[in-house]
């Protein structure tokens, strides 16, 4: 045996990612179901490095220096079980297994346990970036012992993307703590990628701008704080014409249904069961849903009204030939409150994300440091931006940060913005463009900033209808009102 890594699985993921591997002179195994791809990826790239390939799960097992390192890199679900049951008879105690794809931490938990039992070390991996990560570059979320780490540390290090120096690869925590941390990022990745799109429709509608003209806005953006790699993706996408009638533009004939594989709505599932409310994520979820749900559109066009008077200003004769709902001399102004609302509702997102995080944390015992995942997000993933070493600041000054919009620097940031913010909530809801994302976002802020909130009248409701009991402000111990007899109050405990 000479490889020192295996790769199985080389769909589009796990083919860059065993070249990015090869490149950094790992002898590394190839293994794909179907022969031709191993094949094809040697024939097409084996000058990068050196590749052992293997036809079959047995050649590539017997491929490897012993103890063994394999990573998977096949579709999430029964999949990656097909593969570790075909792998793990042929394997040996102290021999790593990795996944390196998008699981459900939870399957990767029972994984751990079945594989343990074995002598055999699991090692759950987050990998984000694309494909374009995949070989030049992913950020790295590793969970699984630290064992395992020790030995496939220095790997994902090697092949991460560096920032300062800094690998975008670090130790999350044991078992399911990778995956977990993975799934936050791609609900993070919806979050972000609805405010987004909330702010394109705001700008198109408001000032009646061509995508091409809004792929400029957006340009600018991405160099101040929105600074980050689907700011500039934004731009790049609205820029484009599509490829069979260039003058018009892609994002007018792509159809309007979003799709998700899942780890969204699996972020919002885990979240109801932590109770960590994580509602910009949950808003981005509902709303693939709702533009998906095709047929209730159709039925609601023409027969739902919209604001009786939207004002249509705009630039006269703007560049579409119809103005917006902002009037050209304010169009300046409106654009810099739509990018401060993005930033605020941005960080409340962020916020959520984080607090999931700190939650999964201790409900799992994983011991998860929230400004180490920051930092690896910093390059590498989708939802790399600047912002994230501003996250990593702040937990690095306050380790126990109960929310990051307390912390000073996106406190007063948001504080900056909230009036920009609140305008254009209210200018969503009076020209009936719909900007849950942005307007949960701020009801949010205010939930968490209000001294006292509207859940003391929910207590006594469930005291009255079901003797659920209520807690007072000025005592201790739990209460209850005889509501059918003389309104006299009980005490319990
Ligand atoms: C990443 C991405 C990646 C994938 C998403 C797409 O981090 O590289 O998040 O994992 O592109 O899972 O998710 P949806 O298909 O659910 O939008």
């Amino acid at each position: 045996p000479t490889a020192q890594i295996g790769v199985t699985g080389l769909a589009t993921m796990g083919r860059n990612l065993a070249r990015n591997i090869a490149r950094h002179g790992y002898v590394t195994a190839v293994h794909n179901r179907t022969e031709s791809k191993t094949k094809a990826l040697v024939g097409e790239f084996g000058h990068e490095g050196t590749f052992v390939p293997a036809a079959t799960a047995e050649e590539f097992v017997a491929s490897l220096t012993v103890p063994r390192t394999i990573i998977i890199m096949v579709k999430a679900g029964a999949p990656t079980d097909a593969v570790i049951d075909e792998l793990a008879p042929l394997l040996e105690e102290g021999d790593i297994l990795v996944d390196g794809g998008n699981a459900h931490f939870a399957d990767t938990r029972r994984r751990e346990v079945a594989l343990r039992e074995r002598g055999i070390h699991f090692a759950g991996v987050g990998i984000s970036g694309g494909e374009e990560g995949a070989l030049l570059g992913p950020s790295i979320m590793p969970g699984g012992s630290e064992h395992a780490y020790a030995k496939l540390g220095p790997i994902l290090a090697d092949i991460a993307v560096d920032v300062d120096g800094t690998p975008c690869s670090t130790h999350v925590g044991p078992d399911g703590a990778g995956h977990f941390v993975k799934m936050v990022h791609n609900g993070i990745e919806y979050a972000d990628m609805q405010l987004i799109a909330e702010a394109y429709d705001l700008l198109r509608h408001g000032l009646g701008w061509t995508p091409e003209r809004l792929a400029e806005v957006f340009e600018s953006w991405n160099s101040g704080d929105l600074e980050s790699f689907l700011i500039e993706i934004t731009a790049r996408v609205l820029r484009a014409g599509d490829p069979s009638q260039p003058e018009r533009p892609l994002v007018d004939v792509i159809v309007d249904e979003a799709e998700q594989k899942g780890t969204g709505r699996w972020t919002v599932q885990t979240a109801l069961d932590l109770g960590t409310p994580v509602s910009g994520i949950a808003e981005a979820v509902f709303a693939r849903a709702l533009s998906g749900s095709a047929a209730q559109r159709r039925a609601a066009q023409g027969v739902l009204p919209g604001p009786a008077e939207v004002p249509a200003v705009g630039e006269p004769g703007g560049e579409e030939g119809a103005g917006g709902f902002v009037d050209a001399a304010d169009a300046e102004s409106f654009v810099e409150d739509v990018r401060a609302a993005l930033y605020a509702s941005k960080v409340v997102a962020y916020a959520q994300g984080f607090d999931m995080i700190r939650a999964g944390s201790v409900e799992y015992g994983w011991g998860i440091d929230p400004g180490a995942m920051a930092t690896i997000w910093r390059g590498g993933c989708i939802i790399r931006a600047r912002f994230l070493d501003r996250i990593r600041e702040a937990y690095e000054k306050q380790p126990d940060l109960p929310s990051l919009l307390v912390d000073p620097y996106f406190a007063g940031a948001v504080a900056a913005g909230q009036e920009a913010w609140r305008r254009v909530v209210v200018q969503s809801v009076q020209s009936g463009i719909p900007a849950p994302g942005f307007s949960s976002a701020l009801a949010y802020y205010d939930g968490l900033r209000r001294e006292r909130s509207s859940a003391a009248l929910v207590q006594g409701l469930r005291d009255l209808f079901g003797a659920h009991t209520y807690r007072r402000v000025d005592r201790p111990g739990s209460f209850h009102i005889d509501w059918s007899g003389d309104l006299s109050e009980s005490q319990f405990s």
